[in-house]
């Protein structure tokens, strides 16, 4: 997984390949791109807490992300995030135990228009309101069975 990444310039594009074969860059996965690279843990840990695309936990197989930019916020941006937390009963930042689900909330998704939004797994769902939100979770729920 590592080869072909050579020296600290490699280091982000080595903690990228890390996440995408594990999903999360494990405190083991640290001291193996360390040795690779011939950089300080220390230094890796830098990369890793700076760049919020960087995840120090497991993360759960869907992805459920939810707006609380300004143009949400004004069409319900913030019930929108009450059904997703009492639907997933998760907060903010946590995964389930099964790790089927982690919730976590950005500033803005990137598509206003259509604000309310959540992207679930890169999937854009717009002009959310309850029933909405819990077909799209019950969607995802059924493809985990
Ligand atoms: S504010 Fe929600 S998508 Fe931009």
């Amino acid at each position: 997984m590592l080869k072909g990444f050579k020296g600290q310039k490699d280091l982000i594009p080595a903690l990228q390949a890390v996440q995408k074969e594990y999903g999360y860059v494990p405190p083991q996965a640290v001291v193996q791109v360390a040795e690779h690279l011939k950089v300080f843990p220390s230094q890796i840990q830098g990369v890793l807490s700076f760049y919020s695309m960087f995840h120090t936990e497991p993360r759960g197989k869907n992805l459920v992300t939810v707006c609380r930019g300004t143009a949400c916020h004004v069409r319900g941006g913030k019930g929108v995030l009450r059904v997703v937390q009492n639907e997933l009963e998760l907060k903010d930042g946590e995964t389930d135990e099964d790790y089927r689900f982690t919730l976590e909330t950005v500033a803005c998704l990137g598509a206003c228009a259509l604000s309310p939004v959540m992207v679930v797994n890169g999937q854009v769902y717009g002009r959310l309101n309850p029933r909405r939100i819990q077909d799209t979770i019950d969607l995802y729920r059924q493809e985990e069975k």
